[in-house]
């Protein structure tokens, strides 16, 4: 089926004062160190996707932010895989919409419940989904860095981005973490009264084998040179400025065939 068209919504709502076309919106001139981009990787989620929209645009917007947000939608039925439809939107954002400060790395199913919970651009990497009620509002481990995720741009490239091989739920995230330690950063965390999320609850994805994941995550700090943005292959099939935001259909290829991998 067409799973491009799942995401599409030509709704505009009340609160969206200007048509924030392509999901664009900058309150004045967009300082240095102020450009943020929320991106947003996707799949089947239509519902999830418009309660974020109309979340999402009225804090951004209180906030005075320039930004943009952007959806990438995983083309086809291949099994999902995050971090790599994340590289790749990354990837177009640079390169089709204009310079960004920041990324945020959102999941589609968080809905931020505090107006004040801050999404401007860090000076290091920041996990802001701290307090989240699935987990009874705090942090399952510390080295979590999964759910909303803010880079400085030059981080996020000096980490090589996400790894690629991560196809599957689970474990990407972790291995963002060892990422961002083995290149000396720290990760910072938003006070978690402001910082509290609801999750949306649906059907899990299919997981990653737990051997795949541990095999992968052991060598997370010697791969992540090689295994990134640098290494990245993917075919853009569709992109579309909507009216709450720019969509990106991604193709990813194929997850390898060796069943005792994935
Ligand atoms: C997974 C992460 C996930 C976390 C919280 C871990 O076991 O590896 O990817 O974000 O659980 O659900």
């Amino acid at each position: 089926g067409n799973s491009s068209r799942d995401a599409e919504s030509h709704w505009i709502p009340p609160w969206a004062s200007d048509p924030i076309t392509g999901g664009h919106h900058a309150p004045s001139d967009c300082s240095p160190g102020k450009s943020v981009l929320i991106l947003v990787p996707y799949r089947q989620r239509e519902q999830h996707l418009a309660a974020l929209l109309s979340y999402l645009h009225p804090i951004l917007q209180r906030q005075q932010l320039c930004y943009s947000i952007v959806v990438g939608e995983q083309y086809g039925n291949a099994t999902f895989n995050k971090a790599k439809l994340m590289n790749a939107a990354f990837l177009e954002s640079v390169r089709q919409l204009r310079r960004f400060d920041c990324v945020v790395f959102h999941d589609v199913d968080l809905l931020p419940t505090n107006p004040f919970v801050p999404y401007n651009c860090p000076a290091y990497p920041r996990h802001i989904s701290v307090s989240i009620d699935k987990f009874g509002y705090s942090l399952p481990y510390k080295q979590l860095v999964g759910g909303v995720l803010a880079m400085p741009v030059r981080h996020f490239l000096k980490v090589n981005g996400y790894s690629n091989l991560f196809w599957g739920w689970g474990g990407e995230d972790d291995d963002m973490e060892a990422r961002i330690r083995s290149v000396g950063l720290l990760v910072t965390r938003p006070n978690p009264r402001l910082a509290r999320y609801r999750m949306i609850r649906h059907q899990a994805r299919k997981e990653i084998l737990n051997e795949v994941r541990y095999k992968l995550l052991y060598l997370s700090s010697k791969r992540y040179r090689l295994d990134g943005l640098n290494s990245l292959s993917y075919s853009l099939v569709a992109s579309e400025s909507r009216p709450l935001y720019t969509h990106f259909l991604i193709d990813l290829g194929q997850p390898p065939r060796s069943s005792s991998f994935y």
